[in-house]
């Protein structure tokens, strides 16, 4: 038997995420994500942040999109606040490694597990058996993702905690097959109710860059002019803002605004309220557009001048991927000798 390399306690405090590069950034991927993914740089983690684009391909991406929309995500990320020096940015297709690992990890996976995921049920739809054998393999992937780097923390939305279990239940089977303590199990870090970020147009769904009206969402790539056009129509009710957050309740429009506002300005909800309380949304609005503008339109204007200069995001990109990779190496080396292949 192979000697345990490590204990759990003693793993790296390392921080894995990923976004896919399909296209279209919201204020949604920046709260929810891109915002938290920067606030866990420097402090007490090692930070890594992955443009998956093998999981993008699960389902189809025109070739020459794909490239744009991967590039823009480099772009986002670095204008966002990711600091390609403090982190490690980069597209997993460029690290081997981690299709490698999925390999091992469809064969430790039950077909039963993956049968429950909901994510794939309802990206599947009625069809299932039109899908591609890809997406029903995608949580094997994204747990490959993690644990090539031995990642501890995960920060993901709500919609991927299965996900997560399903990470931490490949672990501990590999660990417990081959008898060994070789992967962490990897806690989520998983986003408040706070920062999911609600449609402009229906606060009851979520902010969706497949939404048909634009105006439901504010883009990434939107300029100044743009955001505030969209917070002047986004939906609202008649009533003035409560002074306590229960007084949200039933006010989905309302809610979102005033969480948006509060995510923004890294605010409690109910400091926010403790201000804005007793304010029309006639006032309330242009505060909001305010900030937003002041926060958001930096980003944009630095992603567009980011995506235009493809050369410089490869570069930054092959240098995240090269860094990716001498971590990941000698995981998979030690995997590999762990489940009895011969040689590398
Ligand atoms: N499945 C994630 C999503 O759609 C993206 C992702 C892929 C991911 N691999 C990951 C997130 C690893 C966290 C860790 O949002």
């Amino acid at each position: 038997m192979i000697e345990a390399v490590q204990t759990s306690s003693q793993f790296t405090q390392r921080v894995f995420s990923g976004i896919q590069p399909s296209g279209g950034l919201t204020l949604g991927n920046y709260l929810g994500a891109m915002k938290r993914f920067v606030d866990m740089q420097g402090q007490d983690y090692e930070t890594i942040y992955c443009m998956v684009d093998l999981h993008a391909i699960t389902v189809w991406q025109d070739p020459a999109k794909l490239r744009h929309a991967t590039r823009e995500l480099c772009a986002g990320f670095i204008a966002a606040g990711i600091d390609p020096e403090q982190s490690i940015l980069f597209n997993q297709s460029a690290v081997p490694e981690h299709a490698q690992l999925a390999w091992i990890f469809n064969c430790v996976a039950r077909m039963g597990w993956m049968q429950r995921m909901t994510q794939f049920k309802d990206k599947a739809g009625k069809n299932a058996q039109n899908a591609s054998l890809g997406l029903f393999a995608y949580p094997a992937l994204m747990a490959a993702d993690i644990l090539i780097y031995h990642a501890t923390h995960v920060p993901v939305g709500e919609d991927q905690k299965q996900h997560l279990e399903l990470t931490r239940d490949i672990a501990t089977k590999f660990n417990h097959d081959y008898g060994v303590d070789f992967f962490p199990i990897t806690e989520p870090v998983i986003e408040g109710a706070a920062t999911r970020v609600m449609s402009l147009r229906d606060g009851s769904k979520k902010m969706s860059k497949s939404d048909p009206s634009d105006a439901s969402r504010i883009n990434m790539t939107d300029d100044a002019d743009t955001i505030a056009k969209k917070i002047r129509k986004a939906k609202t009710d008649p009533d003035a803002l409560p002074s306590e957050a229960k007084g949200l309740e039933n006010r989905p429009e309302a809610r979102n605004l005033v969480n948006i506002y509060a995510a923004l300005a890294d605010m409690s909800v109910e400091a926010v309220l403790k201000d804005a309380g007793g304010k029309q949304f006639s006032e309330f609005k242009p505060i909001l557009s305010e900030l937003a503008v002041a926060k958001l339109a930096p980003i944009s204007t630095e992603m567009a001048r980011l995506t235009q200069d493809a050369g410089e995001i490869d570069k930054i990109l092959d240098r995240g991927a090269e860094r990716a990779r001498e971590v990941a190496a000698p995981i998979l080396k030690k995997t590999y000798e762990i489940v009895g292949m011969v040689g590398a």
